[in-house]
């Protein structure tokens, strides 16, 4: 028997999804059969993204550009998706940042931005569709998180705290939607190949190639190596097909072993 991942012509929107993790879930969501709602601030990778999924696939792809740190853009996210392609019945809460600094030097203003971004998007996108999800028995909601969530690493605080509550979020959802076949799960992320980790190379501005850089990096991880977008998007793809359809309150670690922590 062959068992193959579907996700017939639903409708999914997905956060930060113009490159990295994102872009890599929109791709293989709509080689499923999903149509995909990608949302992102930057208006020319996000259409580029957008063209391209429509053409290897054929599934309708819109693009939305917005910041879902705010209140305005996720109601633009969820508008624009049901004007565009109908109820949405998955949701991926991806987008993010990444940000270091020790805990003294933080201010208020800092904190409230990650908060905004990595757990109030994330309320209020699920919040706008949970009660849709729930009356037609059909829902999924991932929350890309990382392994900060379960064990909190020196400097960096604020991801920390916002990745556990989304952790939180995830659990309270998934037992809200369950008996109405809503699933909610988190996925966390160790350290997988991205813009995210390609700007941190360009940053360094030394000599090491891109490939040299992430195999060096890669070494420290308990598989030796970084995961790749792809790997990310196949548990994702699982989680949200018709196949994933007895999980839900769970946090997967995606990160090849990195996290102290199952
Ligand atoms: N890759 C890793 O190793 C790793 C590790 C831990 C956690 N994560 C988490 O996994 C998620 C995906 O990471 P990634 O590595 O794929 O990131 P990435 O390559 O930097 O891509 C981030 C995406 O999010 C979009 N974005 C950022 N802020 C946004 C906002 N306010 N509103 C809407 N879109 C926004 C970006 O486009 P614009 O800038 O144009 O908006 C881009 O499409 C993030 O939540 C990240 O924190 C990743």
């Amino acid at each position: 028997m062959t068992v193959e991942m579907k996700i017939p012509n639903r409708v999914a929107v997905i956060t930060g999804a113009s490159a990295g993790l994102g872009r890599a879930m929109a791709h293989t969501f709509a080689s499923a059969g999903a149509r995909v709602a990608i949302v992102a601030r930057t208006p020319e990778p996000l259409e580029e993204v957008a063209a391209t999924i429509r053409t290897e696939t054929g599934m309708d792809v819109l693009s939305i550009c917005a910041d879902v740190s705010t209140p305005a853009g996720c109601d633009q996210v969820i508008e624009a998706t049901r004007a565009g392609l109908g109820p949405v019945e998955i949701l991926v809460n991806n987008a993010g940042s990444s940000a270091r600094s020790a805990f003294s030097s933080i201010t208020d203003e800092e904190w409230q931005a990650d908060l905004d971004l990595k757990l109030f998007a994330a309320i209020r996108l699920a919040r706008a569709v949970f009660d849709d999800m729930r009356a037609r028995k059909f829902g999924r909601i991932i929350n890309v998180l990382n392994t900060g969530a379960k064990a909190p690493p020196a400097g960096g605080a604020p991801t920390a705290v916002s990745r556990a509550a989304g952790m939180a979020l995830t659990k309270a959802l998934s037992a809200e939607g369950a008996p109405d076949n809503v699933l909610v799960n988190a996925l966390l992320v160790g350290r997988i190949e991205s813009a995210q980790w390609e700007r941190r190379h360009a940053a360094a501005g030394d000599d090491e190639t891109l490939e040299a850089y992430y195999e060096r990096m890669g070494a420290e991880l308990p598989m030796g190596r970084y995961g790749t977008a792809q790997e990310f998007a196949n548990i994702a793809c699982f989680l949200v097909s018709d196949e994933g359809s007895y999980i839900t309150g769970t946090a997967i670690n995606v990160d090849g072993g990195l996290s102290p922590v199952v």
